[in-house]
């Protein structure tokens, strides 16, 4: 049974956007794996199994980052039967992010902006967090587990230049524990991380990150696929010097699609297109919600012909119905991704989205 969250909404949606977040995180991880969860939270898991990247997913939703940043309400997350839950993004320290208030919801527009920098406890509450997670016990008969994504940053304290030695520490504390982990070089909230997607930067980072998972993959005897979150706001000649940079480290030919590397397309962003006029639009961080769609489905659909068929890239930004995610899927997604639908629908979106796409088959 699900709680109706038509009823839920508007007492949420009264009080701060934060603290509601925070409340709601701390409930669904008290009560994930008991009796509250099973009854209020618990929707079936969609079989629609599909192989990408090495990885055997039991459907194509999946909860984007940033919802549960310490991974600490996994199992509940996994009870809503999403095909997938990234957590994160974590930073190798604990960081408090910027001044409060720093999330606003644009309710007329079912978008949020936020500009929280990377607020996390750090790699090790995170790691002690998803040690504890409990969700691959629960395996009905003949289900396929959700696949758990690691999101990693950088502390905002350091310098760009130093950017790879947090993301290759925090790649080798979270490579034993993930399914596949996400690089995160797109949050605008986060000074200069978005020059790490210009073509030499990226080039290197990969090569780095290339080279470390090449020597875990040895010592801890398991293959753990990357995957680069880029930003929408992205030009038609920076999007080709992207795909360029992503040929040179990957094959793009069939045998990508269970290949080492993905893109997930996209992160927030900072265009206020959609929004003008409306309360908080002036706010600055990273706009997400139903504004992102189009741009973001512009950015995938360019990406996706830029880097040919088989190059595994999960499409995220604006998905409110699953029409949208059939649309998402329409311009080049293999898969999708949901934050701000999560929080405008509730969780029936995840089944709504995973059971059309299933219908749909392809
Ligand atoms: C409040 C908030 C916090 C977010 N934090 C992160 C984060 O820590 N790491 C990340 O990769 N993306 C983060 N995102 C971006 C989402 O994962 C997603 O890419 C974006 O919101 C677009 O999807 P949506 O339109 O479905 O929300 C955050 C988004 C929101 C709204």
């Amino acid at each position: 049974m699900l709680l109706p969250y038509s009823l839920i909404r508007p007492i949420f949606f009264s009080l701060d956007a934060e603290t509601v977040h925070d409340f709601t995180l701390k409930t669904l991880k008290l009560t994930q794996n008991t009796l509250w969860s099973r009854l209020l939270l618990s929707q079936p898991l969609v079989h629609d199994p599909l192989s990408l990247m090495g990885l055997q997913f039991p459907n194509r939703v999946g909860l984007a980052a940033g919802m549960d940043k310490n991974a600490s309400a996994i199992d509940a997350f996994a009870a809503m039967g999403f095909g997938h839950v990234e957590v994160g993004t974590v930073t190798p320290l604990p960081q408090v992010g910027n001044p409060k208030p720093r999330v606003f919801r644009l309710q007329e527009a079912n978008a949020l902006i936020n500009r929280l920098g990377f607020n996390n406890k750090g790699l090790d509450v995170f790691l002690e967090n998803v040690q504890k997670a409990r969700f691959k016990n629960h395996l009905s008969y003949n289900h396929i587990p959700m696949v758990l994504g690691l999101n990693i940053g950088k502390n905002a304290l350091t310098p760009i230049e130093n950017a790879t030695q947090d993301y290759l520490q925090a790649l080798e504390s979270v490579y034993p524990h993930a399914d596949y982990v996400t690089v995160n070089i797109s949050s605008p909230n986060t000074k200069n991380l978005r020059t790490l997607q210009s073509d030499e930067a990226l080039d290197a980072l990969m090569g780095a990150l290339a080279e470390k998972r090449e020597r875990l993959r040895s010592r801890i005897g398991k293959r753990v696929p990357l995957l680069i979150k880029i930003a929408p706001d992205l030009d038609h000649a920076q999007i080709n010097l992207l795909a360029n940079t992503f040929k040179k480290h990957c094959p793009t030919d069939h045998s990508a699609k269970q290949g080492d590397w993905g893109i997930i397309c996209s992160n927030t962003t900072l265009s206020r297109n959609g929004v003008e006029g409306l309360a908080s639009s002036k706010e600055s961080g990273g706009l997400s919600g139903a504004p992102l769609f189009n741009s973001s489905n512009a950015v995938l659909a360019q990406l996706r012909q830029a880097i040919g068929e088989h190059f595994p890239i999960l499409g995220v930004g604006g998905i409110m119905t699953a029409q949208d995610a059939k649309i998402k899927i329409e311009n080049g997604a293999d898969m999708v991704q949901i934050y701000s639908g999560l929080i405008y629908k509730g969780p029936k979106l995840v089944h709504e989205i995973s059971s059309t796409l299933k219908e749909l088959g392809s």
